[in-house]
């Protein structure tokens, strides 16, 4: 069925297929056990390729029939293999008619027909149409399709699937059909279909051209009052297509679709966008801010794949981030126009396109670096895999789309969209390579990137190091960029890539200095892009008065990690004035790592712990700043992430990591606590909630307030949690104040914990927040229950399932990935317990079992001793039948 362990698919043994498909009809007969699938498609033979047969794909099907050109196979015509069925033909074009018998109800993967909540839905990316039907189910074959749905009328009212609906009718026996066609050929992956009992938010809207199109968000109809935001976003991303891309909707109804069970965020099905209800569902009472985002920009995503991913799409899995690195690209620049749209000076624009910046860094570094410094480390565009399901990666995605973002910034904004527009135009309706898409960015601007290439062939995350030197005889200053980057699995030698380096001088007076190059005619910029190609590179800035202090990588023009001779000073120095926004917030995390490192080693060591004054002066600064736009402040002065602060150890060690953040958190909370209180204060929002950045920032700042002062613990900080979460208006506010009540010692949290049990217990989505908080909660005293305990005894609650992936994630994901101090106590029973949740999802659901067991594939960057007990429960799993490949493939690397 599968390709055996060990045995990976590699990209360059890419064939194209002798065989293509030119249309598909599919017919759907949904039954709970026994739906019935037949596939009528027109095979014709690809002149690109070598004869050989007709080559279909099937994964746990029940084969009924087979005709070819309506005829019985002849003997020896068709056969079975490992994988699916092969077909030998003559003509170059035939009918295959193919009858197929499978069980949605039995299947919890949630890959291929699943059910949920009484409703039938698909998710087909990457291999999952094999499930429904034998196909040639791979990305470069495009066909057009045609599906008739029919199912039980009252149980499934609503039935629908991709493109422009044809006809509906009733059948005897309470059944009725729908019958839809896709006009666009399309790879397999992008098929769907839903039969549920849904209802919709409609909207009709014009598009650029002039044309009407219907939206709509469809929904069970308990959750109707929670779709509007997801609407409009919707029409903010076709409004910003249009403006930014030229890129308009090319069919006359678009949908969305919410399912509860989604292994992940959502899914860019052709015209019927299939949606983790997490990434659509949110109104001020059930939403915070952050969900309102996050809708934002999920929705924003799948509307864009549109064009990245569907109109044009990937030859093959190899090329993943060729849609998905730019996709993210776009709904990252998508959301950082939205909030500088809502901005009221320039100036404040370019504060608040920073704060998403900070955002998209944020989860590099605590996502992505530790995947490019593990087992798993890959480059953007992998060369081998065993399960592509384990290839959807915070690599594949966002450094994929850093990359892209380094296209942006070498060729401009022009010069970026001339290449896209040339990509349209060469490329529509075809499944394309990520050769081609930079290949049309080179060929529009005239503008050689072969070496740039190498960040999609070299994985593991480069390290630029900077030195300057200020020649006061002369007034010059001397910059070397030096890059290098380490060893990752199968890739020794790594060669120097094409990184830019946007870079800064910095003033005595704290402003930007003019930059002039030596030799170069133009000067005056305060920021300039230095093109880095080779191991070393010097560039001398002349006409300096005094020593600058250099700002590098602002904007973090590029994903590598800066290293840069810095004392506290220009650290402080450069926190109070860097005039880039990001390399500002950089510049305090920079100073709060040293700190909390610092710490860390004295906590190991049994040392007294004790903040650097001057950080502490450094922090307050900031801190009642009130010219500093609140959102960013709130990124400002928030800490770094435990998992980031893991890789930055020399021997990660997560227990006195986690002392030294509860120490920085509590003295900075006690040191300031009556500017935390003032600002607390003085950010109350006013009025009904409304989604605005504004508005947003406020609640951000405040509730990171409270949460200083809550680790604190004094009384007056908990009273003003509890009075928070007693009187809130809206979830963010809410869910703000039990965060600081759970993320502290106060007694009060079990109150608050019960109260939000009680009253949002028949509410998934919020109940979700409610699992993750106390699986993920630090222990300020001894005395706190075990959250191990804590978490084994959630999995009893009602509301929990292990067949629910938001649900897992919430829970085991909370403790596994985001509580490294209790997890990896020492006596091992978080690993022990690690070892049975992995091998429980094992059996049920393979993508999301895999997604736990990553979370201790980073173990060789522990200390000896953790180390040792982590690769003894490896050797366990290893060790198990019936590991999927999913898992068999993390567990492998993991120990190779
Ligand atoms: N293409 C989807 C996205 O990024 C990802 C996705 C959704 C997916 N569901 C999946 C990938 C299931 C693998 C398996 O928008
Ligand atoms: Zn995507």
């Amino acid at each position: 069925m599968r390709t055996p362990n060990g045995s990976p698919i590699r990209r360059e043994a890419y064939r194209p297929l002798a065989y293509g498909v030119e249309t598909v009809d599919l017919d759907f007969v949904l039954e709970a056990q026994a739906t019935l699938v037949t596939n009528r498609m027109r095979c014709v033979r690809n002149p690109d390729s070598d004869a050989g047969p007709i080559v279909l794909l099937g994964d746990g099907l029940t084969l009924v029939s087979v005709r070819i050109d309506g005829a019985e196979p002849a003997p020896g015509q068709l056969r079975e293999t490992g994988s699916g069925l092969e077909i030998d033909v003559n003509a170059d074009s035939v009918v295959v008619e193919i009858v197929t018998r499978i069980d949605p109800s039995a299947n919890l993967t949630l890959s291929g027909l699943y059910r949920s909540r009484g409703g039938y839905y698909t998710q087909c990316e990457a291999e999952g149409f094999r499930r429904i039907t034998y196909f040639p189910d791979r990305p470069d074959v495009m066909a057009r399709y045609t599906v008739r749905l029919e199912a039980d009328a009252a149980l499934c009212p609503v039935l629908l699937s991709n493109g422009n609906l044809l006809e509906t009718g009733s059948l005897p026996n309470g059944r009725h059909f729908a019958r839809w066609e896709d006009p666009f050929p399309k790879p397999s992956y992008l098929f769907a279909l839903v039969a549920a009992d849904l209802k919709a938010l409609e909207r009709r809207v014009t598009t650029m051209s002039g044309r009407e199109v219907l939206l709509q968000v469809w929904v069970e109809a308990r959750d109707l009052d929670r779709v509007d935001h997801a609407m409009e976003s919707l029409i903010h991303s076709m409004r910003w297509d249009e403006e930014t891309f030229g890129l308009e909707l090319d069919l006359d109804r678009f949908m969305i679709v919410a399912v509860s069970d989604f292994n992940m965020g959502a899914m860019e099905n052709k015209g019927l966008n299939i949606f983790n209800t997490k990434y659509v569902l949110a109104n001020p009472q059930s939403g915070t801010d952050v969900d309102y985002e996050n809708v934002e920009s999920v929705v924003a995503h799948e509307y864009f794949h549109n064009w990245t991913g569907n109109r044009v799409t990937c030859r093959d899995w190899f090329q993943l981030t060729l849609k998905e690195g730019l996709t993210v690209f776009r709904d990252q620049q998508f959301s950082a126009d939205m909030l500088a749209r809502a901005s009221d000076s320039p100036a404040a624009a370019a504060s608040a396109r920073a704060v998403t910046r900070i955002a998209n860094v944020r989860v590099l570094r605590s996502a992505q670096f530790p995947e490019d410094a593990g087992p798993m480390a890959h480059p953007i565009r992998p060369d081998s895999y065993q399960e592509i399901n384990n290839f959807y990666t915070a690599t594949v995605y966002e450094k994929g789309s850093e990359v892209i973002r380094m296209l942006h910034t070498l060729l401009g904004k022009e010069g970026f969209r001339n290449g896209m527009d040339l990509y349209f135009s060469y490329h529509d309706g075809q499944a394309v390579t990520c050769d081609d898409f930079v290949g049309c960015m080179a060929e529009a601007n005239g503008a050689d990137l072969d070496l740039f290439m190498r960040w999609y062939s070299q994985a593991g995350t480069p390290r630029l190091k900077a030195e300057g030197v200020f020649d006061a005889a002369d007034g010059s200053y001397t910059l070397t960029l030096s890059q290098r980057t380490p060893p990752t699995p199968g890739q020794a030698d790594k060669l120097p890539l094409h990184i830019p380096v946007a870079v800064g001088l910095i003033g005595a007076d704290g402003k930007d200095l003019p930059l002039q190059l030596e030799g170069e005619a133009r000067a005056g910029d305060s920021t300039r892009i230095l093109e880095l190609k080779e191991a070393s590179k010097s560039w001398r800035f002349t006409g300096l008065a005094a020593e600058p202090v250099p700002s590098i990588l602002r904007g973090f023009s590029a994903p590598v990690i800066l290293e840069v001779d810095e004392n506290d000073a220009r650290l402080a120095f450069r926190m109070a004035h860097d005039s880039d926004p990001f390399n500002r917030w950089d510049a305090a995390q920079r100073y709060m790592e040293r700190v909390i490192l610092a710490l860390a080693a004295d906590a190991a060591a049994g040392r007294q712990l004790e903040v650097p004054q001057a950080f502490g002066h450094a922090f307050r600064a900031l801190l009642v700043n009130e010219s500093l736009d609140p959102a960013f402040l709130a990124e400002i002065l928030a800490l770094p992430a435990e998992t980031y602060l893991l890789e930055c150890m020399p021997q990660a060690d997560p227990a006195p990591l986690r002392a030294a953040l509860m120490h920085l958190m509590r003295e900075l909370g006690h040191a300031m606590q009556a500017d935390f209180l003032d600002r607390y204060l003085d950010l109350e929002v006013d009025g009904d909630y409304r989604y605005h950045p504004a508005d947003a920032g406020k609640r951000a700042l405040r509730n990171l307030c409270l949460r200083y002062l809550t680790a604190w613990g004094g009384a007056t900080a908990i009273d003003l949690a509890q009075k928070q979460f007693e009187h809130a208006g809206n979830m963010t506010e809410r869910y703000g104040a039990l965060a600081a009540l759970v993320q502290s010692d106060a007694p009060a949290r079990f109150d608050a914990l019960a109260a939000f049990h009680e009253q949002y217990k028949d509410d998934a989505l919020v109940l979700d927040k409610w699992f993750l908080l106390q699986a993920s909660a630090w222990r300020w005293s001894e005395a706190a229950p075990a959250t191990l305990e804590q978490v084994r005894a959630l999995m009893d609650n009602p509301a929990f399932s292990l067949s629910n992936p938001n649900k897992v994630y919430s829970l085991l994901g909370g403790y596994f990935r985001g509580n490294a101090a209790e997890f990896h106590r020492p006596d091992g029973a978080g690993y022990a317990f690690w070892v049975e949740q992995v091998r429980a999802l094992n059996k049920s659901n393979p993508q999301v079992a895999s997604r736990m067991a990553r979370a201790l594939e980073g173990w060789r960057k522990f200390t000896p001793e953790i180390q040792a007990r982590i690769r003894a429960v490896f050797e366990t799993l290893a060790k198990d039948e019936g590991l999927s490949p999913d898992v068999a493939e993390i567990v492998g690397k993991a120990l190779a």
